[in-house]
């Protein structure tokens, strides 16, 4: 099996049918046996996504003519071959011969892979000059998502678009009702795995390198969880009291209706989710974890369908978005968001927020979360929603973390090794 070949099927999927890369890898990798193999696939696909706008750009200018769309998949293994020249510790030779044995099955390719290869070689240094001048290559991010980086954030864009080129570090969330952060980390240190506890965030450990879940003590029996910081803020600023009703309308894979259960275990909590596929990772989460709420796959746009006339003290909307925030963690979200996703995407927030708010109980709490970074999908929705009903009030959230907004609080992607998060309190008057 040519490794190289693997992972360039891998991202023509995504190249050529706009898969994610996740589902992608789910489909490719199990075919690869060999532990270490798969690893090295999955650093081809994921360094290839990240970097795509440099490779790219590269690849066009030693390329005569575009390649056909048929031949995505020569062209994912171009990407590869340039990947590894650039950012791989493999020996160039390894790495070009390794890359045109992977042609056997498109035998005219053989020579094109052979020749870009090592003109690419001779050229290096010329051509990363010249992605030094190119917008969408020197920041391997699309021209429309740098400019509406840059008009949201015209002093922190450059730091933004840096920081969604870094893996991100990975995070867990210690389960409060199964022990403490603090006997966790000592239990991570005597097993050898060197982590810190993550400021502002009483239940995040950050650890100093990543490792598979089965490698950390107890997660089978659900005293960990891997999720980032910024996302674990969320049970925290719900403040969910003992015995309250909790809606969770947007809750699949189920993170934080688990975060939040773990910290108010008797509250009645319903968690509910358009996708029946990812509602089942829901009940998935809470049995390893030992906690319980109620699942629904139902659309939280049509409450009158599943609401059953009862009211909450507490919601929260952790909204379809972007994503903008987790380019780190999703890095094929640089492909394969359109800016025309945005109108459709700030529509369905409206409409959820709009349609759940009738749910709150007087003097309840709605809690607002998006993973992006854009204001229109936060701030400004916010805003927004505020103007329109006179009968909500923002709370203000006092934080170490993030930037305070006109309306709610905003974590920049990167911010205290976060993920880009966004929130906003709200009270319905009594
Ligand atoms: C940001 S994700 C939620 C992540 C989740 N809260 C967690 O912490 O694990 C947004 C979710 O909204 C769901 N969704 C999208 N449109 C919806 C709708 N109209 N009604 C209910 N859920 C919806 C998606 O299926 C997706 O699972």
């Amino acid at each position: 099996m040519n490794l190289r070949g693997c992972a360039a099927q891998i991202l023509a999927k995504v190249l050529a049918d706009g898969v994610s890369l996740t589902a992608a890898l789910d489909a490719g990798l199990p075919k690869i046996k060999d532990h270490q193999d798969k690893a090295f696939v999955q650093a081809c696909c994921y360094g290839v996504i990240r970097h795509y706008f440099a490779l790219e750009f590269m690849l066009g200018k030693l390329l005569s003519r575009p390649l056909k769309a048929k031949d995505t998949d020569i062209k994912a293994l171009l990407l590869v071959g340039l990947y590894q020249l650039q950012h791989m510790r493999v020996k160039p030779h390894a790495a070009v011969s390794e890359t045109v044995a992977a042609t056997s099955h498109k035998p005219w390719a053989k020579n094109l892979v052979n020749a870009v290869l090592r003109q690419y070689l001779r050229d290096a240094e010329a051509l990363t000059a010249a992605c030094a001048e190119d917008d969408q290559a020197r920041s391997n991010h699309p021209a429309w998502m740098i400019a509406a980086f840059a008009a949201d954030w015209p002093d922190h864009y450059p730091r933004l678009l840096s920081a969604d080129d870094h893996a991100p570090p990975m995070m867990l969330r210690v389960n409060a009702l199964r022990g403490e952060r603090g006997a966790y980390l000592d239990e991570l240190a005597a097993a050898g795995i060197a982590a810190q506890a993550v400021d502002g965030c009483a239940t995040a450990l950050r650890l100093d390198q990543a490792l598979s879940v089965e490698q950390l003590p107890g997660f089978a029996d659900g005293r960990v969880s891997v999720q980032d910081a910024a996302a674990q803020l969320a049970a925290e600023l719900l403040d969910v009291q003992a015995g309250q009703r909790v809606l969770d309308v947007c809750a699949a894979p189920g993170g934080k209706t688990a975060a939040i259960l773990e910290m108010q275990p008797s509250a009645e909590v319903l968690a509910i989710d358009i996708d029946p596929a990812r509602l089942k990772r829901v009940d998935d989460n809470l049995t390893r974890l030992g906690v319980s709420a109620t699942t629904l796959a139902a659309d939280a746009t049509r409450p009158d369908s599943w609401a059953g006339g009862h009211l909450f003290e507490r919601i929260l909307v952790d909204a379809p978005c972007s994503g903008l925030g987790v380019i780190r963690r999703h890095p094929d979200i640089k492909l394969l968001r359109r800016e025309s996703d945005l109108a459709t995407l700030t529509a369905l927030q409206a409409q959820i927020l709009n349609a759940v708010w009738d749910l709150l109980a007087p003097g309840g709490i709605l809690l607002y979360a998006t993973c992006s970074v854009l204001k229109r999908e936060n701030e400004a929705q916010i805003e927004q929603f505020l103007a329109d009903h006179p009968e909500a009030a923002e709370l203000p959230i006092a934080a170490h973390w993030g930037l305070a907004r006109p309306h709610g609080r905003q974590i920049l992607t990167g911010d205290r090794q976060m993920d880009g998060f966004y929130y906003a309190k709200l009270r319905k008057s009594a």
